[in-house]
């Protein structure tokens, strides 16, 4: 990206904000020598369940590994089915299959972009252990209704908070719903590390205990394994980081609302569609996801005007090469295969100057009456 473009994310503007505090905090671990699952892992795990009102955290070595753990740990095992959304990063679908299941896709809803429940109930068989809804773009998916069908049909619900750190449902941050939920903290994300990390939250001990088995070789005892498993650790370096982002994440949030509300502001009055705000809903807004017709046309017009775009996602993961043939689900999902053709994502990160946010509007403004005249 050239230096006078609006990137889309910049974890690199949250060091240079803090820096001072980050190498305090980076030196202390390592001049204390435990780098692995020590101290500071073991306060982050504690803080940030506080934050979400959950029992347990268990730090991982990155989202996806948090997914997997969190499934397995529910009780997902070869050959069950989970109902996931193609809308999301491959990472979700990725997860299901390193646990050794099926994932199935259900269709999304329009206006939240996150799973449809009324898509759910006809692709329920006796193979389906789970549901795996994504709050996608920080916006939570409609929690009632899912964890209702659940209920019904006696299955586990893991919520993929890896864009929704802090986003909340009447008052209730996401991550507290479902049986365990995952996140990442991968540098771009709200709450983001220097390096790769996740975490599976829940409010069940025993899913708990069996995440801590599952993170480092099955161990309950050092260097004696009771289950066969691989390792996938929080290091104490991103645990130190995480702490002092945390501390900051509500502010954060808040800033990349207000960013939001300018756009929104901006787009109004045009044939273009912005993201929804949904009621007793707080969205987390990880990314800014606009809805044109003429998404080419505009990418291009406004990085000649010098701001950058971003495709979140450029396919659905149904219709990608690796994962065509062997999930399974109907056919068509039409509201996914309606939206992945239009979106484009605005900057979107809370060190967003207001010269640069103004950058943005302008540029969406001089676009719009080029071609909405
Ligand atoms: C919705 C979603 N799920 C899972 C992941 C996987 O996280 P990670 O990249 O830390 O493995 C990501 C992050 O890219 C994500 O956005």
């Amino acid at each position: 990206m050239q230096p006078d473009v609006v990137p889309v994310a910049n974890p690199l503007a949250q060091y240079i904000a803090y820096k001072d505090e980050f190498v305090h905090a980076l030196r202390g671990v390592l001049e204390r020598g435990r780098y692995i699952l020590g101290d500071e892992v073991a306060s982050f795990e504690l803080e940030f369940a506080a934050f979400l009102g959950v029992g347990y955290c268990v730090g991982v070595g990155n989202g996806t590994e948090a997914l997997k753990i969190a499934l397995k740990a529910c009780g997902v095992s070869a050959g069950d089915e989970v109902i996931t959304v193609s809308h999301t990063s491959v990472a979700t679908v990725a997860a299901i299959e390193e646990a050794g299941a099926v994932p199935v896709f259900a269709d999304i809803d329009r206006l939240t972009r996150c799973m449809d429940p009324h898509t759910i109930d006809y692709l329920i068989t006796p193979k389906t252990k789970a549901l795996l809804p994504v709050h996608i773009y920080g916006q939570p998916a409609p929690m009632r209704e899912i964890l209702e069908i659940a209920k019904a049909y006696k299955l586990k619900v893991i919520e993929d908070c890896s864009q929704a750190h802090g986003a909340e449902i009447s008052g209730r941050k996401v991550g507290c719903f479902g049986d365990a939920a995952a996140f990442s903290f991968y540098p771009t994300k709200n709450l983001g590390a220097f390096g790769d990390g996740g975490a599976v939250v829940t409010d069940n001990a025993d899913i708990a205990g069996k995440s801590r088995l599952l993170r480092e070789y099955g161990w309950k005892e050092r260097y004696i394994s009771s289950i066969k498993c691989g390792n996938s650790r929080l290091d104490e370096l991103q645990a130190a980081v995480l702490r002092l982002k945390l501390l900051r994440l509500e502010s954060d949030n808040a800033k990349r609302r207000r960013i939001a509300q300018t756009y929104m502001a901006a787009i109004n009055g045009f044939k273009i569609t912005a993201p929804t705000f949904i009621e007793n809903t707080l969205h987390a807004m990880h990314l800014f996801v606009l809805e044109t017709d003429m998404r080419d046309d505009f990418r291009e017009f406004l990085l000649k005007e010098g701001v950058g775009t971003a495709l979140h996602y450029p396919m659905p993961v149904h219709l990608q090469p690796a994962y065509a043939g062997p999930v399974r689900g109907p056919q068509k999902l039409k509201n996914t295969e309606e939206l992945y053709a239009k979106i484009v994502s605005l900057p979107m990160f809370p060190e967003l100057t207001d010269a640069e946010v103004e950058k943005v509007c302008l540029a969406i403004r001089k676009w719009a009456a080029q071609h909405e005249k």
